[in-house]
């Protein structure tokens, strides 16, 4: 097998740090290029190369894959949900032109694979509350939504029409203790863990009824892996995965919480994003992933919980 040579764009943010991290125990330190606009995260620093790199600069961009030998890329780059609903023209632009920048260069550089996140914030009012299937009504009202939609495509279009080997997952909310979340409508659930330990309550922008499907960052790297390391026949999907870890309540993590840390007590004041959490399923049917490529996750409410507390140093 040739020597794989990995570019992570996008590799300071929530999910590049510790994904930049595992891919470099699997290819090696100096074959992961970790890439961001911003400085280098200080869990990164010292373990493997570092450059600074817009993606928006499709030259500089290209001339990196060339100067590098990349052989793969991971573009993480995006603004999230939340965020995006601030500013619709920047999350649209962003979003759409980093794909697209890297799409081309893929296709012309004969990249062997790339890796491309969507969000069950494709899915919309009309989509199935409970257990969304893969196929279905998909119409989505936040910008950062529709961006997500409009790239499935794109990603579908790119493999068929030029053999592109690009992959991808529709992630639910992810919760993690070592870089924190980037503005998604789910951050409520990371936030809660600090607030817990530093000061034994919360108050929640989400109702705490609003139920949302969600995932604990180590098997949200396990999946990804693993769709990367699926052989190409068994990847029947070439839009986006739907992908499940667990749903729950603000209420049902902070009774998880208070198993640990019985003075702690939450609040509710919705605020904007819980529009935007009742414009999502409440469930996600990840049967195909499961099928396809044997994705099964090894958290729940509880585990997670307890894994949450036990590392997060505040
Ligand atoms: N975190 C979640 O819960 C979640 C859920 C679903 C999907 N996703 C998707 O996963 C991907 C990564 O999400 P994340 O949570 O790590 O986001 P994040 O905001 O934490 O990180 C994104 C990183 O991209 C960088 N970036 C922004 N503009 C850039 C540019 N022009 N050039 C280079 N880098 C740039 C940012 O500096 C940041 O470090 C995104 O595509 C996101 O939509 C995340």
């Amino acid at each position: 097998m040739a020597k794989e040579r990995i570019l992570v764009i996008g590799a300071s943010g929530q999910i590049g740090v510790e994904l930049t991290l595992a891919l470099r125990k699997i290819y090696g330190n100096t074959n992961v290029i970790a890439s961001d606009l911003r400085e280098e995260n200080e869990l990164l620093k010292g373990t493997g190369p570092y450059v600074s790199l817009d993606v928006m600069n499709k030259e500089m961009l290209h001339v990196q894959v060339i100067r590098q030998n990349i052989t793969q890329i991971y573009l993480l780059a995006a603004i999230l949900s939340a965020t995006g609903e601030k500013n619709p023209h920047l999350a649209w632009s962003l979003n759409m032109q980093s794909l697209l920048n890297v799409l081309d260069i893929a296709k012309e550089e004969h990249l062997q694979k790339v890796y491309w996140p969507s969000s069950i914030a494709v899915f919309g009012p009309t989509s199935p509350k409970q257990n969304c299937p893969q196929q279905t009504i998909i119409e989505p009202t936040t910008v950062y939504g529709i961006s997500k939609y409009a790239g499935e495509f794109w990603c579908n279009y790119f493999h068929h029409r030029y053999g592109v080997d690009i992959r991808s997952l529709r992630y639910p909310g992810l919760i993690s203790y070592k870089s924190e979340p980037g503005g998604g409508t789910t951050d409520y659930a990371v936030e809660i863990f600090y607030k817990a330990k530093q000061e034994k309550k919360y108050e929640s922008y989400i109702d705490k009824d609003t139920y949302l499907p969600m995932m604990y960052m180590p098997d949200a790297i396990k999946a990804t892996i693993e769709l990367m390391e699926a052989p190409a026949e068994k990847i029947s999907i070439r839009t986006s995965y739907n992908l499940s870890g667990m749903s729950f309540s603000p209420k049902e993590i902070a009774a998880a919480i208070k198993k640990h840390i019985p003075e702690f007590s939450i609040s509710y004041k919705p605020d904007y994003r819980q529009q935007i959490a009742d414009s999502w399923p409440q469930s996600i049917d990840d049967r195909v992933a499961r099928n396809d490529w044997g994705w099964k996750e090894d958290y729940d409410l509880e585990k997670m919980t307890k894994d949450m507390l036990d590392n997060l140093t505040v």
